[in-house]
């Protein structure tokens, strides 16, 4: 099984990408899906063929779907969406303002996983690739089943044990409306599923992201920094697609100067993702759009390589003895010093880069341990445990 996550800035050649390779995959002999959680869909509009909620045959072994992100939210949303709301309008905030709180942005893509989730274990495919909405929405959404769980774990618990004594007495002098025992359960059931989206996307032998970017400075720049956060989150990175390369043969003097601008970013790219696959694709005289036109992309884009082996190189991160210290080796990609933090507490670690943090349980050989020191060292970042003086 393969799950193959397309992402990158608006308008880099996700989905075409993600079209050509889902064909490329299926002309292999691979049963193969090709679906879109991005709300704003154009896959149908790359393959010029009609696609709906539902996945569509395309082509033989291929078939293709737009997941239709509000059905999926009423779906698993529904419920809660009812109870919640009727907090809101005890509060005052009623109608349309109301209908805003309750659903926060990317929420409908996060159900369009859970979707992704029901294909993997419907046994139907070997091969499901997704066409990812841009970049910082992609990341939100994947760091999303992370901040949840943490909030249902030690959050939820307390609040239904409280919520069991304190209801009728609250209901009573209040009238607000209190959560039902069913809402707790509608919760779990959200977060049981989540959960195990979030251990498919984190597992690194079924999962890997594919980032798409041109040869230009706010494209680089921002492929760099999701490839920190996508590593920080530990979801493996196998491919950077490289598209719309000017191809050399080009020797009109109006490209001349675009030509150089890309050498110059083509070799920042090499830089930047050393250990990383890099596939180049170039700029065609023409929009790609269509079966046909799909399947020569494709084959320019993977030549002999299978379209769906696993390019990655290396695991999120690794466990290593120095002395008695142990050794946490983090690839987080690019990362600035400045931007760093490692944080401590209790069972946790917190690694911030940026505005993105990520907590790990330790393994209990860490656990015993304090954090005595961490370094960046390149794209590597290297966390030290040393044993615990306090303890035997
Ligand atoms: N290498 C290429 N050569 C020529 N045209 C291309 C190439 N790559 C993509 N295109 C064209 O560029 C347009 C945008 O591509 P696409 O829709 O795949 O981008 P996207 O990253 O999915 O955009 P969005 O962020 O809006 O979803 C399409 O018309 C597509 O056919
Ligand atoms: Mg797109």
């Amino acid at each position: 099984m393969r799950v193959l996550l397309v992402t990158g800035k608006g308008g880099v050649g996700k989905t075409t990408v993600s079209a050509a390779t889902a064909l490329a995959s299926a002309d292999a002999g691979y049963r193969t899906l090709v679906t879109s959680t991005d709300p704003a869909h154009s896959l149908a509009d790359a393959f010029d063929f009609t696609l709906g909620d539902t996945p569509s045959d395309i082509v033989a072994n291929l078939a293709g779907q737009q997941i239709d992100g509000q059905r999926q939210l009423t779906k698993h949303w529904g419920q809660i969406n009812d109870q919640l709301k009727a907090v809101f309008n005890w509060g005052g905030v009623t109608g349309i303002e109301a209908e805003e709180f309750l659903v926060f942005p990317g929420m409908d893509e996060l159900f369009s996983l859970l979707e992704v989730n029901d294909h993997v274990r419907s046994g139907l495919y070997d091969v499901i690739v997704v066409d990812c909405a841009p970049t910082a929405e992609t990341l939100r959404l994947l760091s999303l089943p992370e901040v949840l769980s943490w909030y249902f774990e030690r959050v939820m618990p307390t609040e239904r044990r409280l919520m069991r004594a304190a209801r009728p007495v609250l209901e009573r002098v209040t009238k607000l409306p209190m959560p039902s025992e069913a809402l707790f359960e509608a919760a779990d059931n959200i977060f049981a599923n989540i959960e195990s989206v979030r251990a498919l996307l984190g597992d690194s032998s079924v999962t890997t992201a594919r980032l798409v970017i041109n040869p230009e400075k706010m494209v680089v720049n921002e492929a760099r920094r999701t490839y920190s956060y996508l590593s920080l989150f530990g979801y493996a990175v196998d491919a950077v697609i490289v598209n719309r390369v000017l191809p050399d043969t080009i020797d009109d003097p109006y490209f001349k100067e675009w030509h150089k601008v890309q050498a110059r970013h083509l070799a920042t790219i090499d830089e930047s993702f050393p250990d990383t696959q890099r596939l180049r694709l170039r700029l065609f005289g023409e929009e790609m759009v269509g079966i046909e036109k799909l399947r020569v992309l494709g084959a320019e884009l993977f030549g002999d390589l299978d379209p769906v082996a696993s390019f990655e190189s290396r695991p999120p991160f690794v466990v290593s003895e120095e002395g008695t210290d142990v050794v946490m080796t983090l690839t987080v990609g690019y990362a600035d010093e400045g931007e760093l933090d490692v944080l401590r507490h209790g069972d946790e670690l917190y690694v911030t880069v940026g505005p993105y943090r990520r907590s790990f349980i330790l393994p209990d050989s860490l656990r015993r341990r304090v954090v005595s020191g961490a370094k960046l060292s390149g794209v590597e970042l290297k966390v030290r445990f040393s044993p615990d003086q306090g303890t035997a």
